[in-house]
C-alpha cells in the first residue's frame, strides 16, 4: 500500500481516521481508479461510503468528464427507468419533453448508483444489459443507444439475503461486484472514534464561533470506544455537535456522554447493554450480541429438538446432513411443510423454507464455532473456563470441541 498517498486522498476528502479498514478501502479505490471495472462498495449505513467513488472518479482518466451520483433507494418506482435511462416525449402521461437520463448524461464519466439494493427488479434487467453492452434503450423508444459510463454502487444492505429473497438479481450482483470495496463499521476502528469526536468538535467550534471544541477526559474516550455505533460516523457526528452545543461542560466525562449517548443502540435494539459494568467477561458489545445469540440459538435448537419428538418420526425425511451434524438430533422436513421460527427479520414472514432453514443453520453452525474458538482462546485453551464463559456445561462443550474439529487445536 502506497500510505503517504492513501494519507493524501484522506485528507483531500476528509476522511479522518488511521485504522486499516479505512486505509484499505481507500487503497482499493485508488488502485482501480484507472480501470473502467466496477466497484460495490458495502458498509452499514453512516459509514462514510460516499467518500469512495468521488476518490475513484477524481483519480480515473474519466476525471474530467461528468460524474453524477444518484440514490436509488429515494426516487419512487414510477421514475426510476426514465431517470435512469430517460425517455421520449409522450412515453407517458406527463413526459411532455424528452429526457437524456443519467446514462445518456454520464457519457465518458461516472454514475455513482447509491443503495443500489433498492432498484426494483425490472430496473436491474435495464441496468444489468447497459453494463453488458453499453446499450439502453430511452422509455418508450424502440432506438439502442450507446453509452460509455464507469459504475461505482454503494449498497447497506445485506445482499445475499436480497438475492436469497429474489429482490436482487445475482448476474447484476455479480456484474457490479467486479471490485468489493468494505467499509468498515465505526466500532471495528478502535481509536478512530476518538480522532473523528476531535474533528466534529473542532468543526462544530469554529462553525458557531466558540471560544474551543469539547475535549474528552481519559474515561470518556474509553466509553466511546465501547459503544456499537448502529449509526456509524453519521451517528458520531451528529452525538458530538449535540455535545459542543448544548453541553455547558466542556470536558467531557463518561457522566456527561451518559446524557447523549443511548443506553440501548436505537437501530438494533435487541440488545440491552450494560457497558458500566466491567465484570463481564467479554470485552465489548458485540461480544456479548454474539453470547446473546448463541444462548438464543441453543434455545431454538432445543426447541427444534422437542418438536422433532413430538411430530414423531412419520413426517420426517432423510434429506443428508453434513458430516459434523450426524449426531445432532435435527432433521428436516418435507417441502411442503413449512414451520414457525424464532423471529428473525422485521418481515411478516412466520415461516421458512427448509432451504432457508438449512442455510441459515448452516451459517448459525459457522459462528457458534466462532463463539467456541474464542471462548477457548480466551482462556487459554481452559474447557471448564470456556464453557463458564459460554454458560453451557463442560460436557456440550466437549462435544462441541469434538464436532467442530477443534480437539487438535485446542488440546488441554
Ligand atoms: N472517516 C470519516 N471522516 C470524516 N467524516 C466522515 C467519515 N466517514 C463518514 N463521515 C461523515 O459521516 C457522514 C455519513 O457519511 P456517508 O458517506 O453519507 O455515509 P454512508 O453513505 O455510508 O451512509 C457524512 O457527513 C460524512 O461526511
Ligand atoms: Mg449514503
Amino acid at each position: 500500500m502506497n500510505l503517504s498517498e492513501v494519507q493524501a486522498q484522506k485528507r483531500r476528502y476528509g476522511i479522518v481516521g488511521n485504522s486499516e479498514g479505512v486505509n484499505h478501502a481507500v487503497n482499493v479505490a485508488l488502485q482501480v481508479a484507472k480501470t473502467d471495472l466496477s466497484v460495490l462498495i458495502t458498509g452499514e449505513s453512516g459509514v462514510g461510503k460516499e467518500a469512495i467513488p468521488r476518490i475513484i472518479h477524481d483519480n480515473s482518466l474519466r476525471k474530467s468528464k461528468k460524474y453524477f451520483a444518484v440514490n436509488c433507494g429515494s426516487i419512487p418506482e414510477g421514475t426510476i427507468d426514465s431517470e435512469l435511462f430517460g425517455h421520449e416525449k409522450g412515453a407517458f402521461t406527463g413526459a411532455v419533453g424528452e429526457r437524456e437520463g443519467y446514462f445518456g448524461a454520464a457519457n465518458g464519466g461516472t454514475l455513482f448508483l447509491d443503495e443500489v439494493g433498492e432498484l426494483p427488479l425490472a430496473t436491474q434487467a435495464r441496468l444489468l444489459r447497459v453494463l453488458e453492452t453499453g446499450e439502453y434503450i430511452r422509455v418508450g423508444s424502440s432506438e439502442v443507444r450507446k453509452t460509455d459510463v464507469r459504475i461505482v454502487a454503494a449498497t447497506n444492505v445485506n445482499m445475499a439475503k436480497a438475492i436469497r429473497d429474489g429482490r436482487f438479481r445475482e448476474d447484476l450482483f455479480y456484474r457490479l461486484n467486479t471490485i468489493p470495496i468494505k467499509m468498515p463499521a465505526l466500532r471495528e476502528r478502535g481509536d478512530d472514534v476518538v480522532l473523528l469526536f476531535k474533528k466534529f468538535a473542532m468543526d462544530t467550534a469554529e462553525k458557531y464561533n466558540m471560544p474551543e471544541p469539547v475535549e474528552l477526559t481519559e474515561a470518556a474516550q474509553m466509553r466511546l470506544k465501547k459503544y456499537p455505533w448502529p449509526g456509524n460516523v453519521r451517528q458520531l457526528k451528529n452525538l458530538t455537535e449535540q455535545i459542543s452545543i448544548l453541553s455547558p461542560e466542556r470536558v467531557i466525562t463518561p457522566e456527561v456522554l451518559d446524557d447523549y449517548v443511548p443506553d440501548t443502540p436505537t437501530s438494533h435494539d435487541i440488545v440491552p447493554v450494560n457497558t458500566r459494568n466491567e465484570s463481564h467477561s467479554f470485552e465489548n458489545e458485540r461480544e456479548i450480541l454474539y453470547k446473546i445469540l448463541f444462548d438464543l440459538r441453543n434455545d431454538v435448537m432445543e426447541l427444534k429438538k422437542q418438536m422433532q419428538s413430538q411430530r414423531g418420526a412419520a413426517d420426517m425425511t432423510g434429506v443428508p446432513m453434513k458430516s459434523s451434524q450426524q449426531e445432532r438430533p435435527i432433521t428436516y422436513y418435507h417441502q411442503d411443510v413449512t414451520y414457525p421460527v424464532a423471529h428473525t427479520s422485521k418481515n411478516d414472514e412466520e415461516f421458512q423454507t427448509p432451504e432457508e432453514y438449512i442455510e441459515e443453520t448452516l451459517s448459525l453452525d459457522d459462528w457458534e464455532r466462532q463463539m467456541v474458538i474464542k471462548a477457548l482462546e480466551k482462556n487459554k485453551g481452559k474447557r471448564k473456563l470456556a464453557a463458564q464463559d459460554l454458560k453451557i456445561s463442560e460436557r456440550t462443550l466437549y462435544r462441541k470441541i469434538k464436532e467442530y474439529g477443534l480437539d487438535k487445536d485446542f488440546d488441554e
